[in-house]
């Protein structure tokens, strides 16, 4: 993967993503034995985030420190942007102090994909509007993989904001790199998982759409929870109404005889009570550590080091 953007979960063939979960195993002993490592000496990563974020920036600075490289951080809220220069000739110039990753992240669906055509260093998408966060389904499956030895043949719930949510596209992508998977979108029906989103993964895997998790809690081996995006609706009762129905709480999980694993991208508001956080099937802080490791091993990959 030397050189190569990422910029969609189809960026990564299924020998990629078994490579890439092998050497984060192998990083993950290193680093916790070792701390700091040498293998990207001397490269220069820059993060230049336009959107909030908390995991993912600093995963992958983590990620990149411990690999022993550097990083630079464009801080939007300081930059000549508040004077008017344009984001495009913002990317050309951070271009062109030549590092050799930049991982971006913008409201605006494929931005990411834009900019990869006119600057050298590779792009990595740290997710673009509504449209994909592809290094979150790698470490989602990662997290799914390091759990049950495999992918293959499992059963994921899919629930919340299925819509507008931009990890769903990019786990439900990553998905049809595997065999025999099904996935319940659990949704009320205006939130439900857009069309453009199933057309793509048609026929490379089994999915359903429902509207109440304990229909189907039974059958899932994981329960992948995403907050409802209450800035998207424009009646707030609508989103009072709708919350109850989608909160996982350590009740409504224990009245079942099979709970799965519970993750979520995170950040979490009100959709899993905290008294879930207790339960062996809650996954979603390891999750997000997960994300150091495996973003380190992409990272080793695409600078080629
Ligand atoms: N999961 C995720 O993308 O979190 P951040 O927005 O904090 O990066």
């Amino acid at each position: 993967m030397r050189g190569k953007d990422i910029v969609s979960a189809f960026d990564f063939e299924r020998s990629d993503l078994f490579r890439l979960f092998e050497l984060a195993e192998e990083l993950r002993k290193e680093i916790d034995s070792k701390g700091t490592l040498d293998y990207a000496r001397g490269k220069v990563m820059i993060t230049a985030f336009f959107e909030p974020s908390t995991r993912t920036k600093i995963s992958f600075q983590f990620a990149m420190t411990r690999l022993g490289g550097l990083v630079i951080d464009f801080i939007e809220e300081v930059s000549s942007l508040r004077k008017g220069e344009t984001e495009e000739d913002t990317m050309r110039i951070l271009d062109g102090y030549g590092p050799d990753v930049i991982i971006i992240r913008h409201s605006k669906p494929f931005f990411p994909h834009n900019v990869k055509d006119f600057v050298k260093a590779p792009i990595i998408s740290g997710g673009d509007g509504t449209n994909e966060h592809p290094t979150q389904a790698l470490l989602d499956v990662y997290t799914i993989w390091r759990e049950f030895g495999r992918v293959d043949g499992l059963t994921v719930g899919i629930m919340g904001d299925l819509k507008y949510g931009r990890t769903i596209p990019s786990l439900s992508y990553m998905l049809t790199r595997f065999n025999d998977i099904t996935i319940y979108y659990i949704a009320p029906k205006q939130l439900q998982v857009r069309e453009e989103i199933t057309k793509k993964i048609e026929g490379k895997l089994n999915y359903y759409l429902v509207e109440n998790v304990e229909e189907v809690m039974e059958k899932l081996d994981v329960l992948y929870v995403t907050r409802l995006q209450k800035e998207r609706f424009e009646d707030p009762q609508e989103y009072e109404r709708l919350k109850g129905s989608y909160v996982i709480t350590r009740n409504l999980l224990e009245k079942h005889r099979k709970i799965p694993i519970i993750m979520h991208p995170l950040p979490r508001v009100w959709e899993i009570t905290t008294d879930v956080d207790a339960l062996p099937q809650a996954k979603y802080f390891e999750q997000a550590q997960n994300g150091m490791y495996v973003r380190a091993a992409l990272l080793k990959e695409v600078l080629g080091v």
